[in-house]
């Protein structure tokens, strides 16, 4: 690599780190001066009857989602990595809802064979699937390749949703009944603003100095959310399908999210979150709300924040650049799987 190449792409490094702060304390104001909005019970109703499953429901905003479905008499099935973990969490759930049923299924989205092994174990239970939400997330990891060979953020937070996804599609839409139409809940965040539209840059390995951008992979795969929910609600309006999928901003919060957070910035976050941030019981409204509420029955399409339909970044509308995305997943699943 020439050297006005190395310092090109250090340039590129530093501006996506600028940019993720700058949005951060950008959506930290608006969030602040929004308020929060915490859904009045009556937009949430018992949904005794409804089965849901939650990728990474042990842990920060899953978790709060998970209380606040099996409050509502939501059937839950955490799919997550740590077994320990979500037998703690489960047992502990248990003891304040004695009645609820929730239950855990092994998944490591590093892995497709995983997702694959997921979608088996889950259909062996022979219930039917209402809701998914697609919550698990990493955040800026060092660069590391899955077991299929993809960095890990991109798979993680995107790939392996689209195929978890795309193999319950046919549960959810052979769930649906007349008062509650199936739905797809994708987590994605604010920071997609600053997602690119440099595709190759997320699927290519990297091996020289300064080609990987944690902060760029990050923003990226959330934008992927949001350009594969508005893609396959087109899909699935084509095809009559009476599924509804709809992406959402939980909010800021301090979680495990941040542990890869640079130092230079962390104790400054420490202190905003403190003070500042939403805590994961309130990034979970939205998130609840989206999956629950009789408002949104059969609408679909859309992105949320603070439980308001939201425009979301103009490239996300991209029409071109969903079909690009489109193509290039279905390709790299069809090699991988
Ligand atoms: N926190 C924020 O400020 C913020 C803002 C906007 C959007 N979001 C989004 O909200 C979602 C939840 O974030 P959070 O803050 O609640 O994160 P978190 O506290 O770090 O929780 C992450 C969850 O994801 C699971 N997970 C991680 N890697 C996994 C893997 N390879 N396979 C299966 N599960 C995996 C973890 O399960 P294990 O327990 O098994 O490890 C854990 O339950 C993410 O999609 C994030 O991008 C968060
Ligand atoms: C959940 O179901 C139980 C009975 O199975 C009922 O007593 C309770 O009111 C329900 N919870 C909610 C939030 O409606
Ligand atoms: C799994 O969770 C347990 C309990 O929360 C924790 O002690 C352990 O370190 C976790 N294991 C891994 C591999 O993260
Ligand atoms: C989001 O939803 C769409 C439509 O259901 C799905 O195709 C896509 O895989 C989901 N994306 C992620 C990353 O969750
Ligand atoms: C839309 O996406 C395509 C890539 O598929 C890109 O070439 C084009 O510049 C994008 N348009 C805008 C306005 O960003």
């Amino acid at each position: 690599m020439s050297p006005i190449r190395r310092l090109v792409l250090l340039f590129e490094l530093i501006w996506c780190f600028i940019q993720m702060y700058v949005i951060g304390v950008y959506i930290l104001i608006r969030e602040m001066v929004q308020g929060h909005y915490s859904p009045p019970d009556k937009e949430l109703p018992d949904s005794t009857g409804l089965v849901a499953m939650v990728t990474g429901g042990t842990e920060g905003i899953g978790l709060e989602v998970v209380r606040k479905l099996i409050s509502k008499n939501v059937t839950v099935f955490i799919a997550s990595m740590n077994k320990s973990k979500a037998e703690k969490v489960i047992n502990e759930l248990k003891y304040d809802y004695p009645t609820s049923q929730v239950y855990h299924i092994p998944l490591d989205l590093r892995s497709l064979k995983s997702v694959k092994e997921c979608m088996n174990q889950f259909l062996e239970y022979g219930r039917p699937l209402n809701i998914l939400i697609n919550n698990a997330g990493v955040m800026l990891t060092p660069y590391t390749l899955t077991t299929d060979g993809l960095e890990e953020q991109f798979q993680v937070n995107y790939l392996s949703h689209y195929y978890l996804t795309s193999l319950l599609l046919d549960k959810l839409e052979s769930s649906c009944s007349p008062d509650y139409t199936s739905r797809i809940v994708n987590v994605s965040s604010a920071a997609h603003v600053f997602g690119g539209k440099n595709l190759d840059k997320l699927i290519s390995k990297c091996d020289g100095l300064f080609e990987y951008s944690p902060h760029y992979a990050y923003t990226t795969s959330k934008l992927a959310i949001i350009l594969a929910t508005y893609n396959l609600h087109k899909q699935l309006k084509g095809s009559n399908s009476r599924v509804t999928v709809n992406a959402v901003h939980p909010g800021i919060v301090n979680t495990g999210l941040y542990r890869n957070v640079h130092w230079s910035i962390k104790w400054l976050m420490i202190f905003l979150a403190k003070h500042l941030f939403k805590t994961p019981k309130e990034a979970s409204d939205s998130v609840v709300f989206v999956a629950i509420t009789p408002q949104l029955e059969g609408v679909s399409g859309g992105y949320y924040d603070n439980c308001k339909s939201f425009q979301s970044c103009a490239l996300s509308y991209n029409q071109s650049l969903q079909e690009e995305l489109k193509c290039r997943t279905k390709d790299l699943l069809q090699q991988k799987t």
